[in-house]
């Protein structure tokens, strides 16, 4: 694969010049990866019929083979193609679609897919992004495979260039779109007798998706249905405290809403999520706050409540899995 290094062309380009769409889907035809902004974070993209370009995907991210990848459609005509929906499933599409909602469905035998993207199951994880990676789609005519643009194990990317110095030696272009609206990753659902259960929680409400059906979410047994959700993920190198009371002693502050918890003036450094405690806000701060906290020499970051309602899932979610004790293989 081509290095970037060895190149002439700018590795970040901005998605509304002129050129950034023919550039983007003709180093995806080459079977190169691309950085694509979606609305939820930045996506690792490869053309999903391309096992090699698949294949990079997982290098690029040090990412356990069996761990698989979402198929990124234009639409739901194209993802009729690749899975079979049932009614409740369908309905769930037209709602949510274009949007931070992934589905897993029964993959179609016949599915432009390589066997590398479902990691050998009968099930295929698809979602119809919105913005600049669907036109790409569009044009390619063909879906992509596209995990979060991070390497395993690490915050998920929200800022082209804080991705570029996580993979930018594995990658031929970054598209620059700004900072993803949504924040987090989707929500990954899936149904099975009419009951929409919730293997990842995400940018999608579990009370969105009440309103057609019964809703159930998977426990940490989910791991088996997305192996991807190992719980030390999002991990960040610096050790994290959830729902604290007080801040320790050389700890940074991940804060959240107008009230601060005690000893916050002890804090070596503050990052608030939401100053007005409006967790679509928070969500989309994430990432960035996590990476900012992260690298400021903190002994450990100390993170005030957030609550567990609506987005709220999503993030404590994420925050719980940076909290995991992890082994040190991972730190890597
Ligand atoms: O918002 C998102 O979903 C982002 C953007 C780029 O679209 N993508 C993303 O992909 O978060 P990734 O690979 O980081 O997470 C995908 C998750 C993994 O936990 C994986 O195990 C799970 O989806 N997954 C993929 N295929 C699956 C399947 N057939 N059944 C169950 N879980 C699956
Ligand atoms: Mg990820």
């Amino acid at each position: 694969m081509k290095t970037v290094s060895a190149s002439n062309v700018p590795l970040i380009r901005l998605a509304d010049e002129p050129d950034s769409v023919a550039s983007a889907v003709a180093a995806l035809e080459n079977g190169e990866l691309v950085v694509l902004p979606t609305e939820t974070v930045y996506g690792l993209a490869a053309d999903a019929a391309n096992g090699e370009a698949v294949a990079a995907i997982f290098a690029a991210k040090g990412r356990p083979r069996f761990n698989p990848l979402i198929a990124h459609v234009d639409g739901i005509a194209m993802a009729e193609r690749l899975c079979r929906f049932d009614p409740l499933s369908r309905d769930l599409a037209a709602a949510f679609w274009p949007g931070p909602l992934t589905l897993v469905l029964t993959k179609r035998d016949d599915a432009p897919v390589h066997d590398l993207v479902t990691a050998g199951q009968p099930t295929l994880a698809i979602r119809h992004p919105l913005g600049f990676a669907s036109r790409i789609i569009a044009e390619l005519g063909r879906p992509l495979a596209a995990p979060s643009a991070n390497r395993s194990g690490r915050i998920s990317g929200t800022d082209a260039q804080a991705v570029a110095n996580d993979l930018g030696g594995s990658v031929a272009m970054i598209v620059d779109g700004g900072a993803p609206p949504v924040g987090v990753e989707s929500t990954i659902a899936k149904v099975e007798d009419g009951i929409i259960t919730v293997l990842r929680p995400g940018g999608v409400t579990a009370e969105e998706l009440t309103n057609f059906g019964e809703v159930r979410r998977a426990g940490h047994g989910a791991a088996i249905e997305a192996p991807g959700m190992m719980t030390s993920h999002y991990a960040p190198n610096t050790t994290l405290r959830l729902d604290v009371e007080k801040v320790r002693e050389g700890e940074a502050l991940l804060a959240f809403g107008p009230d601060r918890v005690g000893g916050f003036e002890r804090a070596v450094a503050v990052e608030n999520l939401s100053e007005s405690g409006d967790l679509r806000q928070a969500a989309a701060r994430l990432f960035a706050a996590m990476r900012a906290l992260d690298g400021c020499g903190a002994a450990g970051i100390a993170v005030e409540p957030i609550p567990t309602e609506g987005l709220g899932e999503a993030i404590r979610d994420r925050l719980i899995r940076a909290a995991a004790p992890r082994s040190e293989s991972d730190k890597r």
